[in-house]
């Protein structure tokens, strides 16, 4: 959360991956088990929690504001909460880092209460939209003064008793909808998100599971409708978090694409609104192995065994894209070693991420040789059918404070004929604090 010294890493082509590992807790699971956990009245305990810098920066948010928050020697975590409407004015102003999801959820936490908090983060969070919760919070009753065209830092006054509202999302975003269902915790009446695509249920499984009154409906459009009975008492629980999705994609990948690998990745979350890249990966002739099927804390696991496989070019289906949002650069290096076309569209969110991601990979993916067309909205990549990456020269990319960005050029550099070098792996340890030790585990080299 602080500016460190950039850490630069060159990974090249090995021999094949092998071994069984285990990638770190799910990052959105984690960040609402601490967040609820500190509105629940009593004493809970998480395991498996994701101990990256995002999830670190809600456990300090928390405790600025009132919760009491422990790491155990076993590395469980407990939590002792404040109970609904109990948070606390923090002293000091709450630093986000990197972290988008920390920002939007605290910030409809903040909304319903009467505290005042100032949010700010690093330089990639200080250029992300936050209009998109501005709007439906002010609704609500809370105030804002934030930085020209909606930004960090930003100041929140939040009010009690706020007013609870219907509110239809003008984008696919879980987090809008998670800030909006955790305002209106604290809220009087029915807080309605009207949600048309659906995106993770993380929060609404998890507020379920904490006791409070939550229905998912669905209206005469299609559209999902959540709707949360505010002024609730949370009962503490023990949760149990999966691993991310969103990291074994990594290891996932690099062991599809490096000809004669056979990898386990473990304790896999495989909730229906994450698990998207399998299935495109799987319609790209990936052989993704299900081992195991079960369930942890209430989400879908499996361990996966995956081989190194020839993939083809796919057009990914459009409404495939809420359920793998943040694994499309890393589809994206793989399309790029796929033979033939892969074409991705309807992805304009992809620009206001961590970075502009569609910017981002098109230029890296250009300069290790691969043909892609960049649009306003997608990506279309015409893969090498497995010829190897970096063919002139060794290259060099600019990660700009991205962890997905850093961890997907990353595994292109296990199938590049000259090493590719990132710039800075530091941003990783906001999702994935143990990826490179993980890929060296599986017989990737790193310098
Ligand atoms: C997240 C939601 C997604 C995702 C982010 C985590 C969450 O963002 O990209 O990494 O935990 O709710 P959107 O809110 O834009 O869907």
């Amino acid at each position: 959360m602080h500016q460190m010294a950039p850490s630069p890493a060159a990974f090249k082509s090995a021999g094949p991956l092998s071994g069984r590992v285990r990638v770190p807790g799910d990052k959105s699971i984690s960040h609402r088990s601490l967040m609820l956990s500190a509105l629940a009245v009593g004493t809970s305990s998480v395991e498996g929690l994701l101990e990256g810098e995002d999830v670190l920066a809600t456990a300090a948010a928390m405790r600025a504001m009132g919760a009491r928050i422990e790491r155990g020697a076993d590395g469980r975590w407990t939590i002792h909460g404040v109970g609904v409407g109990g948070l606390l004015q923090p002293q000091q102003a709450l630093d986000m880092g990197n972290s988008g999801t920390s920002t939007r959820l605290l910030m409809g936490l903040v909304a319903s209460h009467a505290i005042t908090a100032t949010f700010i983060g690093d330089a990639s969070l200080s250029k992300r939209p936050m209009n998109r919760v501005i709007d439906p919070l002010s609704l609500m009753g809370a105030e804002f003064t934030a930085s020209p065209g909606g930004r960090l830092p930003l100041v929140l006054r939040g009010i009690a008793p706020a007013v609870p509202i219907e509110y239809r999302l003008p984008v696919a975003s879980a987090q809008v909808k998670s800030a909006l269902l955790l305002a209106g915790l604290n809220t009087p009446g029915i807080t309605r998100v009207v949600e048309p695509v659906p995106t993770r249920d993380h929060s609404e499984r998890m507020l379920r599971g904490f006791g409070a009154e939550l229905t998912v409906d669905q209206d005469g459009t299609g559209a999902r409708v959540i709707s949360i009975r505010g002024e609730a008492e949370l009962r503490p629980q023990h949760i149990v978090v999966p691993g991310d999705p969103s990291s074994a994609a990594f290891p996932v990948v690099a062991a599809l694409l490096v000809p004669g690998s056979d990898v386990i990745v473990e304790n896999v979350g495989l909730n229906p609104t994450r698990a998207g890249l399998f299935d495109v990966l799987r319609m790209m002739g990936a052989d993704i192995e299900l081992v195991d099927a079960r369930e942890v804390g209430g989400e879908p696991v499996a361990d996966l065994r995956v081989r190194g496989s020839s993939l083809h070019g796919v057009e990914v289906p459009p409404d495939i894209a809420p359920s793998m949002i943040d694994e499309f650069p890393i589809l994206f290096v793989a399309a790029s070693v796929a033979k033939g076309r892969t074409v991705a569209r309807g992805l304009e969110e992809l620009r206001v991420k961590e970075s502009d991601r569609l910017a981002l990979m098109a230029r890296g993916l250009a300069r290790l040789g691969v043909r892609v067309e960049e649009s306003k909205d997608g990506l279309i990549i015409d893969g090498t059918d497995g010829a190897l990456l970096a063919a002139n020269g060794p290259v060099e990319i600019a990660a700009e404070l991205d962890h997905r960005i850093a961890m997907s050029f990353a595994v292109a550099g296990l199938v590049s004929a000259n090493t590719v070098t990132i710039d800075d792996m530091a941003p990783v340890a906001t999702s994935f604090p143990t990826f490179q030790r993980l890929m060296q585990s599986l017989g990737a080299t790193v310098a």
